[in-house]
């Protein structure tokens, strides 16, 4: 059912919230120690990590992105995030203290799961991230950790690519606190603020924005050029991929530095 919303999308978007509080749910308590039992790894292990392959499609590649600057910011461990359809046709260098990340909301896109069986018999240590029990991925890896958004009958992922985010900075966080990268004030501060998440895409979503005006000045405009930086960098990455699959006008991102390299 659409619960009055026009379409399934909007519905989903609006859901964010929900998804978020479910999926980071009884992961974290304020003031608590973290526990994220879905990673699958032991303490020596995190300690012991030289390196993190985070591996997706589409959308889930843009979470992925996303995981690289939080990842490395706080956990201080390289990660690459890789297209999977890509990674799985480059004979990739693997080892046992490389842990591979697999995210996939249906778990079932079949160069994700390919490039997790594969990453699974050159002996690194695997986890997927899905919001599908029982999906195909849950069968190749050696971990789940899911996210908890119920159903997500939208062709365009939303609320699970907030959901994936979500779940990554928890992964970070977990990382940081083994590997005693960050100070003690600011993993507390950053769970708080990660507690207190869905209460402020809440209050955005129901408050006063500007999303109907922005769209009712540009929407027939012929082409739109995204640009970020950082973390920007995968937010304008997604906006592309989401404008262009929905509205079917052409769309591009890119790196805001590399704009004055040709375009
Ligand atoms: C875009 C979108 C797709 C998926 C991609 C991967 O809005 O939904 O790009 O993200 O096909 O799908 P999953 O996450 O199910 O592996």
């Amino acid at each position: 059912e659409k619960g009055g919303y026009e379409t399934f999308m909007l519905k989903e978007i609006y859901e964010q919230p929900d998804a978020v509080r479910e999926t980071i749910g009884d992961r974290i308590r304020p003031g608590a120690k973290l526990e994220l039992e879905g990673l699958g790894l032991s303490d020596k292990q995190i300690q012991n990590l030289r390196r993190i392959v985070v591996l997706a499609c589409g959308t889930a590649y843009h979470a992925g992105v996303v995981g690289r600057y939080i990842i490395e910011e706080w956990a201080r461990v390289p990660v690459e995030p890789d297209i999977a359809s890509e990674w799985i046709y480059r004979n990739p260098v693997l080892s046992k203290d490389t842990l591979v990340i697999g995210i996939s909301q249906s778990g079932e896109t079949r160069d994700t799961v390919a490039a997790m069986r594969l990453a699974k018999a050159a002996g690194a240590p695997t986890v997927a991230i899905t919001n599908q029990m029982g999906s195909q991925i849950t069968r190749e890896v050696d971990s789940v950790l899911y996210t908890r958004c119920g159903l997500e009958v939208g062709v365009a992922a939303s609320k699970t690519f907030t959901a994936q985010v979500s779940l990554l900075i928890l992964v970070a966080l977990k990382l940081a606190q083994v590997r005693r990268t960050l100070s003690v004030e600011d993993h507390g501060f950053i769970l708080d603020a990660v507690y207190n998440l869905p209460e402020k895409i809440a209050q955005f979503l129901d408050g006063d924005h500007p999303i109907e005006d922005i769209a009712q000045r540009y929407y027939e405009k012929p082409f739109f050029l995204y640009l970020g930086r950082h973390i920007g960098l995968p937010v304008a990455l997604e906006g592309a991929l989401k404008l262009k699959e929905i509205s079917y006008i052409p769309t591009e991102a890119y790196s805001a530095g590399e704009m004055k390299h040709g375009p």
